[in-house]
């Protein structure tokens, strides 16, 4: 936990509340966190329920970890600490984004347990919900993709601590939504998590 360093702050309450906003977009916000390896397919799937939820007529956003370092992150790296204090940044910003009612899409390779519980928690305990999705795809399969080309730069030496090679990825114990992306096609991954939307009333009109 990041201890507060700024003393004499307080909460300052507005007047319209998030039911007034979850109202005015006839949604709920939620946050739905990818976690996998790089190149398992976290970004892609995250593209394409983007996409299908715009089509319902959803509002939702991406938060993307790549994209994230190259603007308020980019002074982290990806020491142990740099990859906590990422996931820490990316947690406050995605309950911002759940407070406003839209659907927010994390595809971050979040790497430790300890580092995603900790984001549940924040939003658990401001009464946000959290749905951690694991986008699980063997190394062989992630490697053989290898679309930025970085495992091979990692087997090279020319990477150092990359994850699920010479870097830890702890895989999560009880995610609501797994996705075997090494079997299941694009569509598939997509209609799975729709369904759980769907049960969960998530994609009711929120009134
Ligand atoms: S995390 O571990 O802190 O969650 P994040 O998802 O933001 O990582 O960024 C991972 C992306 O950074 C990868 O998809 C890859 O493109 C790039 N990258 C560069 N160096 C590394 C590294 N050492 N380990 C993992 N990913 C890396």
């Amino acid at each position: 936990m990041t201890e507060q360093k700024a003393t004499n702050v307080t909460w300052h309450n507005g007047e319209v509340t998030r039911a007034d906003r979850f109202n005015r977009l006839g949604q709920k916000g939620v946050t739905i966190w990818f976690t996998g390896l790089s190149g398992s397919g976290k970004s892609t799937v995250a593209v394409a329920l983007e996409k299908a939820l715009h089509s319902l007529g959803k509002l939702s956003y991406r938060l993307d970890g790549d994209n994230i370092r190259l603007g308020i992150n980019r002074n982290l790296g990806f020491s142990s600490e740099d990859r906590t204090e990422n996931i820490r940044r990316i947690g406050e910003i995605s309950k911002l984004y759940c407070d406003t009612g839209i659907i927010t899409l994390n595809s971050f390779i979040s790497p430790y347990r300890e580092d995603r519980a900790q984001v549940r928690r924040i939003h658990e305990e401001g009464g946000y919900n959290f749905i951690e999705v694991h986008v699980n795809c063997s190394l062989e399969c992630a490697e053989s993709r290898d679309p930025k080309g970085l495992y091979k730069k990692a087997r090279a030496g020319e990477i150092k601590n990359f994850t699920g090679i010479d870097d830890p990825y702890e895989a999560p114990e009880s995610p609501e939504i797994v996705l075997n992306t090494d079997t299941m096609s694009l569509e598939e991954e997509v209609e799975a998590i729709l369904s759980y939307l769907q049960e969960q009333r998530y994609l009711i009109l929120y009134r």
